[in-house]
């Protein structure tokens, strides 16, 4: 029988072995203690004289901090707190050495942290921000297969650019030049005609030569897409699905939140509706602060920090300029110039998590589009069909994970929203 620590509550009064590695020791005279984890938890384990023998009281000072081990004792309850447990330890049996662990518990620099992520991703703070992604993850599927929608993969090796050709990522399949995918929708929206509501949730990839606080060059993004929705119903599934996610975040994830020190206030709004502005409202929001925002541009991190200041929600900034949009943007029959899409501003400054909005569903629109974009209408002949077949309005969007993950733990950067990031400059480990 295997004992977790996340567990102990149940094993009160009971001697019990623990397998784990060493977080922290310390010791004061008669008494020592080890701050025992094992990826469920923290235990205090305490090495009392009496109650272990000499032998394992002084065998105790040879462990170090990350070495594993194997642990019996008996479960107890905190003295003074509710629901806190801690091991009497009898006995124990190093399984594995660790000898000048290199992250000690002074603070080092990013990036020695970065090239010791392997090794990082043990600590507390990390742990609570994967933990709450995973959170995120799980809520994420639950929400679309609790709706009928069914996960229909995209493929990641691609022959065409979805969301522009300036950050194609560049790779051969055998003698073929290909591509990373950089977003699965144009797949989703043929799944979508096959299945109703779809949703596809993957590595994507992205060649963007820049160091921000928000960029990854792989990143996960999961896009939903549902025939016959218009861009409206569209930004309701996209409010609705951000409430899910935050407040089971918030319900489940209340240990993590306390770790991580989130300000958790701050995202009990996280409500649907959000509130909508059309992109010339958001414009005049900009430039009452950023007077030399050229009217027509998107958004530059401080102009998104302007609208989003002005919330305690996420805000949808909906019909931007079709000229700054993708190709396969419908533009608004009732409002020429401006596409039916819309992007969401997270709130404190996180800045765009979701991207989305209405396809155009005209094959010759279509094609003047593709031609517009520069790209090569031959790759997208099986996406032109999708029109010349049973063509639908189609709606759909895309959520960056670790944008998400960055807002809801309250982080300063994407660096620790993924075990291992891909950065511009940045592949190991
Ligand atoms: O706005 P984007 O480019 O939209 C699409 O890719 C659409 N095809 C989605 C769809 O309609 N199905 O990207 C969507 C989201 C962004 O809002 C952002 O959260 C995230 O993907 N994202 C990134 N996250 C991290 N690093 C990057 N380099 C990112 N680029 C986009
Ligand atoms: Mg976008």
């Amino acid at each position: 029988m295997r004992y977790y620590i996340s567990d102990l509550g149940q094993y009160v009064g009971q001697k019990i072995e623990l397998k784990g590695w060493v977080y922290r020791t310390r010791s004061s005279g008669k008494v020592k203690f080890l701050e025992l984890r094992d990826g469920t938890g923290v235990v205090s384990c305490v090495f009392f004289r009496g109650d272990c023998t000499d032998d394992v009281f002084t065998r105790f000072d040879e462990l170090t901090q990350e070495c594993s081990l194997k642990l019996t004792g008996t479960v107890r309850k905190h003295p003074k707190h509710e629901k806190v447990y801690e091991i009497g330890v009898t006995d124990f049996e190093l399984i594995g050495t660790s000898k000048d662990y290199p992250i000690s518990p002074k603070d080092h620099g990013t990036d020695f942290l970065m090239d010791n992520r392997h090794l990082w991703i043990r600590s507390k703070r990390q742990h609570a921000i994967l933990k709450i992604r995973h959170e995120i993850i799980m809520s994420v599927r639950d929400f679309f297969d609790g709706r009928g929608f069914t996960l229909t993969d995209a493929p990641i090796f691609t022959p065409a650019a979805c969301e522009g050709t300036t950050n194609l990522f560049e790779t051969k399949f055998f003698d073929e030049k290909m591509y990373l995918s950089q977003s699965g929708q144009l797949y989703a929206e043929a799944t979508s005609k096959a299945f109703g509501k779809v949703y596809c949730f993957g590595p994507t990839f992205r060649a963007e030569k820049s160091k921000t606080r928000r960029h990854l060059i792989e990143f996960w993004m999961v896009e939903p897409e549902v025939a016959f929705n218009d861009m409206y119903e569209n930004m309701e599934l996209a409010e609705q699905f951000m409430e899910y996610i935050v407040q089971r975040c918030l319900k489940n994830r209340p240990d993590e939140f306390k770790t991580l020190e989130r300000d958790i206030s701050k995202l009990a709004p996280v409500v649907a509706p959000f509130p909508r502005l059309h992109y010339r409202e958001a414009v005049d929001l900009i430039l009452k602060e950023n007077p030399a925002f050229i009217v027509g541009d998107d958004f530059g991190a401080p102009d998104e920090t302007i609208i989003s200041s002005k919330f305690d929600k996420p805000v949808f900034v909906h019909h931007f300029p079709q000229a700054i949009k993708a190709f396969y943007m419908k533009e608004d029959p009732s409002d020429r110039g401006y596409a039916m899409g819309s992007d969401l501003l997270a709130p404190e400054g996180y800045g765009e998590i979701i991207g989305g909005g209405q396809r155009e569903e005209s094959v010759e629109r279509l094609l003047l589009k593709i031609a517009e974009h520069k790209l090569n209408e031959k790759d997208f002949q099986w996406y032109l069909d999708l029109r010349r077949y049973g063509s639908t309005p189609s709606s759909g969007f895309g959520l960056g994970i670790e944008r998400a993950v960055a807002w809801i733990c309250g982080l300063a950067h994407v660096r620790e929203t993924i075990p291992f990031p891909r950065l511009y400059g940045r592949s190991y480990p």
